[in-house]
């Protein structure tokens, strides 16, 4: 029998201090990676995909237009997604959907799931098997599993960057950092307004 993971508010409010610590589930050792790739690939790619995002980010009117573009970017090469996009923090509990590609998500995501554990926590969450993680919200049931990272100006977290995949453990840890870098991208966009909550 899986140990359900509990993730609530009330005990997490105290993340991780460096930028790319995060959170990784492990309900079970033994699980298999399917990554879809080799994992020097993918690191190759995420430079690759690094590369291609600067000028186009540097190139972007405002920060709905670079997530977009990261989104669109991100979620067109690597084949693994089932979903990618943002999500900004509206308020303490709540977050509304922004730019995504893939199936039509939840707009508003309020009280649990990994996006909001990611925005109370202000840190990346890394969750191999989603229905391991309590209060998991599942927009899309064939999700197996998940990766949240935050988009964070002056230790506030304006928005998540949130991507799910059909294969299950299809994030590990070493997305974390080449990950975040990409999320970062963004940072010059981020206004006082980005925050919508
Ligand atoms: N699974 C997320 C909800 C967003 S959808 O997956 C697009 C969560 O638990 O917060």
């Amino acid at each position: 029998m899986r140990n359900r993971i509990r993730f609530h508010r009330a005990e997490n409010t105290e993340g991780p201090s460096a930028s790319h610590d995060c959170v990784i589930f492990q309900p079970y050792a033994t699980l298999t990676y399917h990554t879809g790739m080799a994992d020097s690939n993918r690191m190759e790619q995420y430079k690759r995909l690094l590369t291609q995002l600067e000028p186009l980010i540097q190139k972007s009117p405002n920060l709905v237009a670079g997530m977009a573009t990261l989104v669109a970017l991100l979620h067109g090469k690597l084949r693994h997604h089932s979903w990618t996009g943002f999500y900004f923090v509206a308020g303490e509990d709540e977050l509304h959907v922004g730019p995504y590609q893939g199936p039509v998500a939840c707009q508003i995501l309020k009280g649990q799931g990994v996006c909001l554990a990611c925005a109370w926590r202000g840190a990346p969450v890394v969750v191999p098997d989603v229905h391991a993680f309590d209060g998991h919200i599942a927009c899309d049931p064939r999700s197996r599993s998940e990766i949240v990272l935050p988009l964070k100006k002056d230790g506030r977290v304006v928005a998540v960057l949130d991507i799910d995949s059909h294969q299950p453990a299809a994030f590990d840890g070493e997305d974390v950092e080449p990950l975040q870098r990409i999320v970062n991208l963004l940072l010059p966009l981020v206004g006082e307004n980005s925050r919508i909550g």
